[in-house]
This record gives C-alpha cells, sequence and structure tokens, in this order.
C-alpha cells in the first residue's frame, strides 16, 4: 500500500503562479516540504512529523511575512484583509498539527490538507495580489 504513496507528489498548477518576485519560488518551496515527507510515511503514517512540521510553519511564517511586506512596499490595499486570510491558514496547520500530536503521527491525509491551505491562501488572496501587480506592469514575463 506504502508503495503506491510513495510515487504520490503534490504539484503546483501553472494556472496558480503570480509571477512577482520570489513568490512562486516560496509556494514551491512550501510544497517541496510536504512532498519531502510523502516518501517518508511508513504503511501511510510519518511518526517524525515534528521536524519537518516545525519547518513547514517557520516557511510558512517566513513567506506570509515576505508577502505582507511587498504589499505593504506597494501599498496594496486589501493587505490587511490578506493578512486576516494569513493568520486563518496558519491557524489551521496549528491545528493539524495539534491534532498529529494527540495521534502520534501524520498521515497521508495531513499532508493533502497541509496542500490544500497553501493551495486556498494562493486561489483566495495571492492571485488578487497578483492581478495588481499585474496591472502594475511588475509581473515577470508569462511563460
Ligand atoms: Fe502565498
Ligand atoms: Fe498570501
Amino acid at each position: 500500500m506504502s508503495e503506491g504513496l510513495e510515487r504520490q507528489e503534490f504539484t503546483l498548477p501553472q494556472t496558480f503562479y503570480i509571477y512577482f518576485n520570489d513568490i512562486d519560488p516560496e509556494h514551491e518551496g512550501l510544497v517541496e516540504v510536504i512532498n519531502g515527507c510523502v516518501p517518508r510515511l511508513v504503511d501511510g503514517i510519518l511518526e517524525e512529523f515534528e521536524e519537518p512540521f516545525e519547518k513547514f510553519v517557520a516557511r510558512l511564517v517566513g513567506h506570509f511575512r515576505n508577502e505582507e511586506s511587498h504589499m505593504r512596499a506597494l501599498g496594496y490595499d486589501g493587505l490587511e484583509w490578506h493578512a486576516g486570510h494569513h493568520a486563518e491558514c496558519l491557524e489551521r496547520v496549528h491545528e493539524l498539527i495539534r491534532g498529529m500530536r494527540s495521534r502520534g503521527y501524520a498521515g497521508m491525509q495531513d499532508l493533502r490538507v497541509c496542500f490544500h491551505d497553501i493551495i486556498y491562501d494562493i486561489a483566495h488572496a495571492d492571485l488578487q495580489f497578483g492581478e495588481f501587480v499585474e496591472n502594475l506592469g511588475l509581473t515577470q514575463r508569462r511563460r
């Protein structure tokens, strides 16, 4: 059963790229942390989840801070709302980790929820900021 899981990988859809500054590579970096957990699942279970999830939270916090500082620098009027969205995403991740601790392990479903959390913020908030920077002519050339 774990053989199938080892081949699974989370991928950020190209339609979710912002093409601004270091935002996309940071999103990919977050997905990479989750992907790094997949081959470590043994029969669908990862007992040593503290280290990768500590890394995930640190990266997520750093990424949110970075996005917000870009928004502040550009006078983006959606900053306050977006920052609230980030706080909610972070709280969901903390809730997820609390669940893992009480269970004693992380499973594939936890990884899916983490991936969803990244996607959720991009779809609901980052892409709006993406339109803002595109209207300012600040996005890199679309591929
Ligand atoms: Fe983001
Ligand atoms: Fe965001």
